[in-house]
């Protein structure tokens, strides 16, 4: 099945590190951000489930919620935990969801055959409040993904859905945003008191309304 954005993200029961849930229920009312990765016990995994960790903050913030998953079984990944705990330095604080029978990773095709027939690859789902899908990325096994990028994501989402602005290439918190083309000129100058420098006319930068 593929999965696309605006897509309802498919609910699920599954067992993780935290005990049984059922995923609609787990996260409800809250941003979620659904991974894979392929396998336990192996090196870039390891540093990208012990950064996870350490952006516990950055998405309690953002009213966000991190899972991960692999066709791995929930006894590996707590054996798996001490070994990034250790070697990343944090203390796992998000659960990891048991999916040896690989129900969860066809339910959101993280298998890609032609990459691998057994293995989940990198995949990332941004699932907001009302469960649709807002964002879904795919990396190779080879390639660690970069976080960072995933909260830059959901700042953006966060802030396009209040205000009718988009953001543009390498925006970050507290840059300057889009004006969107469906606005027009009269509308803008009472959604954007402050102004906007119009490069073309369907090229608006105005500050960003909202800095959290
Ligand atoms: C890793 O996490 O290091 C990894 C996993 C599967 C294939 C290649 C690398």
């Amino acid at each position: 099945m593929t999965i696309r954005l605006g897509d309802i993200a498919p609910n699920f029961n599954a067992p993780t590190t935290e005990g049984e849930i059922d995923f609609h229920e787990w996260k409800k009312g809250r941003w979620a951000v659904l991974f894979s990765h392929p396998k336990d016990f192996t090196p870039v995994c390891t540093t990208e489930l012990g950064y996870t960790a350490k952006l516990k903050a950055d998405f309690e913030k953002r009213n966000v919620k991190a899972i991960g998953l692999s066709v791995d079984s929930v006894e590996d990944h707590r054996k798996w935990t001490k070994d990034i705990e250790r070697t990343q330095g944090c203390e796992m604080n998000f659960p990891m969801i048991g999916d040896a029978d690989r129900k969860v990773a066809n339910l959101y095709d993280m298998i890609h055959p032609n990459a691998s027939d057994t293995l989940t690859v990198r995949s990332v789902f941004i699932i907001d409040p009302n469960n649709k899908v807002r964002l879904t990325l795919t990396y190779p096994a080879s390639t660690g993904r970069n976080f960072d990028e995933v909260l830059r994501v959901i700042d953006s989402l966060q802030l396009t859905d209040g205000y009718k602005v988009a953001t543009p290439v390498n925006w970050k918190n507290g840059d300057d945003v889009i004006i969107v083309p469906s606005v027009s000129n009269e509308d803008a100058k009472k959604l954007f008191p402050n102004g906007w420098d119009e490069k073309t006319p369907y090229l608006r930068v105005t500050k960003q309304p909202k800095v959290g």
